[in-house]
């Protein structure tokens, strides 16, 4: 990877997201616990990634004594789950900013083309008003990343973050190429891809994993 790639992508080392990582990565992991872990490094990337949110003064009253306080200020949010598995780490998020929108994005790659192709979209007419963090728990070769980010553009979307579980190289330098203006949020850059475009060593399938569909 470049150097200019390297400073678009901000790895979270966190020993809590490691340590959880590693149990979902097992293959013998149910798919209750993949579900209730990959909720609980949502919440952890989601920390992380609003980390630079604007704060504002907001004076309040405490039972002991008037002051001045901060709450979340101008932008809001719009998290963009991307179909199927963005869902597993949508709910985290979801919890910790219960006042942001929702869009959806269904996007399905071709076994044998790797291509994604999209199925549905939906999301808030302002998106082009909001920070936009679109979350999927792969980023393989890039190619639904970067069609993803592609359609929220297309509507207007201008700041925007990009929060996955798992990277490859080869999928981070192709996602820089087309969107080089959006940040990558990742608990792991893994070694590469196979031949089937999966990542090594990943953790599998993701959807399958979530919703126990293998
Ligand atoms: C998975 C994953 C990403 C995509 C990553 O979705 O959730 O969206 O593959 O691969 P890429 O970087 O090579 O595009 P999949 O297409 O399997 O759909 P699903 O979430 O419905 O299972
Ligand atoms: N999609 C997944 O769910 N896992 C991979 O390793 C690659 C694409």
């Amino acid at each position: 990877m470049s150097g200019d790639n390297l400073r678009q992508v901000t790895e979270v080392k966190h020993p809590l997201v490691q340590h959880k990582l590693s149990i979902l990565r097992k293959k013998e992991t149910s798919t209750c616990e993949f579900r209730n872990l990959l909720h609980e490094i949502g919440l952890l990337l989601g920390y992380e990634a609003t980390r630079n949110l604007p704060l504002e003064d907001v004076e309040i009253e405490t039972p002991v004594a008037k002051m001045t306080g901060k709450r979340l200020a101008g932008r809001k949010l719009c998290l963009l789950s991307i179909l199927r598995a963005g869902e597993g780490l949508l709910s985290g998020f979801m919890e910790l900013v219960p006042s942001a929108r929702v869009a959806h994005i269904g996007l399905v790659r071709n076994p044998k083309t790797l291509e994604p192709d999209e199925y549905f979209f939906k999301a808030p007419s302002d998106i082009d008003q909001r920070l936009n963090i679109a979350v999927d728990p792969m980023l393989a070769t890039g190619g639904s990343a970067i069609a993803a980010i592609t359609a929220i553009k297309q509507r207007g979307a201008k700041n925007i973050l990009f929060v996955c579980l798992v990277a490859a190289p080869e999928g981070i330098k192709k996602f820089h190429d087309a969107h080089p203006d959006v940040p990558i949020v990742v608990a792991s850059v893994d070694e590469r891809l196979n031949d089937h475009g999966y990542i090594v060593p990943g953790l599998g399938d993701a959807g399958d994993r979530i919703f126990g569909t293998k």
